[in-house]
């Protein structure tokens, strides 16, 4: 594994994580993923990924990693760096959604009992809800710092104007903004063109999450939507509607760009991302171990050439949709 320095700290993190947004709750296959995060781990991949509503049901993610953590990991904590988020919907009643200061302070509580860890390495805003001033939000962040709840603090999907002005008042706070995440990949460009050069001029690292287009960028669904997979899953987030002829089209050409290359197309999309400097790490998602394992032998393939770049790009483009 290769680290990556997180912006202007002294934090590295694996240029590939590993998320739990999908496959890590209670309707998922516990034993793989244990197997997952403990490969992971052994593989260097030391930074988890987790949010209060990971599952599902919501909280479930966290829960079972807790009981990995527990029965596997516990003597390796401090080699492990682990996060997780609020400000989706996550508890009934007015409080249980947004980037309150409510929210965020409750959540940061009941993610910590979860897992049974003492503190999280970072904890994010998930969102900018739109509505909490941005103030607010982050002095809650700042507070869970204070409190020992978490040592660093980061922010997810926040528009440009926004971004700058976390950016700012964590600064001013004396607890600047360690990570920015952002969804990223060669199908979905918006972050790297509006939001990394904000978070590296600010010294915040970037993490992307995301990266395979939630398989799109792989060879998975090429001849159609298989059983088990997450478009086909009910509680799966990518949409059965959403894998269309254009785009598999495209991941077809660009799988035959990623062959040429000497890689698979999962393997291409992952390195095409760290083949940009600012990223310090790359959050891959999977449902077993042959694709963790597979995925992390992208990590050393990150130069490419401006032809090759100028072909993926030619590749990808899919006309009149964004992702
Ligand atoms: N901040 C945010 O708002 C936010 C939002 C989304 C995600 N995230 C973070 O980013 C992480 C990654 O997101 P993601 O899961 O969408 O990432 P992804 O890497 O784009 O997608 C992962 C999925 O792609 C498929 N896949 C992976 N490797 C494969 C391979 N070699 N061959 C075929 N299929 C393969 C698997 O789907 P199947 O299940 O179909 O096998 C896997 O579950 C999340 O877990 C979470 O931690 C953050």
């Amino acid at each position: 594994m290769e680290y990556r320095k997180a912006g202007e700290s002294g934090v590295f993190l694996p240029e590939v994580s590993l998320g739990l947004w999908h496959n890590f709750g209670d309707v998922d296959n516990f034993d793989e993923a244990r197997r997952m995060i403990i490969t992971a781990f052994d593989k260097g991949v030391c930074h988890f990924d987790l949010a209060n509503n990971y599952g599902p049901a919501p909280g479930s993610a966290e829960t079972n990693f807790g009981k990995i953590l527990k029965s596997d990991l516990a003597a390796h904590r401090d080699e492990m760096f682990i996060s997780s988020k609020a400000g989706h919907d996550m508890w009934p009643g007015v409080y249980g959604d947004g980037s309150s200061r409510k929210n965020l302070i409750a959540s940061c509580n009941a993610s910590l009992r979860r897992t049974g860890l003492e503190y999280f390495d970072v904890f994010y805003s998930h969102r900018y809800d739109g509505v909490t001033p941005v103030e607010e939000t982050m002095q809650a962040l700042i507070d869970i710092v204070r409190q020992g709840k978490a040592l660093y603090v980061g922010i997810s999907k926040y528009p440009p104007r926004e971004q700058q002005r976390c950016y700012d008042i964590l600064r001013q706070a004396g607890v600047p903004c360690l990570l920015s995440q952002y969804r990223a990949s060669i199908f979905d460009t918006h972050a790297i063109d509006n939001n990394f050069g904000p978070a590296a001029a600010n010294g915040s690292g970037i993490v992307c999450f995301s990266p395979l287009a939630q398989g799109l960028l792989t060879d998975k669904y090429l001849h159609g939507i298989p059983e088990g997979s997450r478009a086909a899953r009910a509680t799966g987030y990518l949409k059965s509607s959403e894998v269309t002829p254009e785009r598999i089209e495209a991941a077809r050409r660009l799988g035959e760009i990623a062959a040429r290359l000497g890689m698979t197309l999962a393997q291409m999309a992952i390195a095409w991302l760290l083949a940009d400097k600012r990223v310090t790490s790359v959050i891959i998602g999977a449902s077993s171990v042959k694709q963790l394992e597979a995925n992390l032998d992208a990590i050393g393939h990150d130069a490419f050439t401006p032809e090759d770049l100028h072909a993926i790009a030619e590749a990808a483009m899919v006309p009149g949709v964004k992702y």
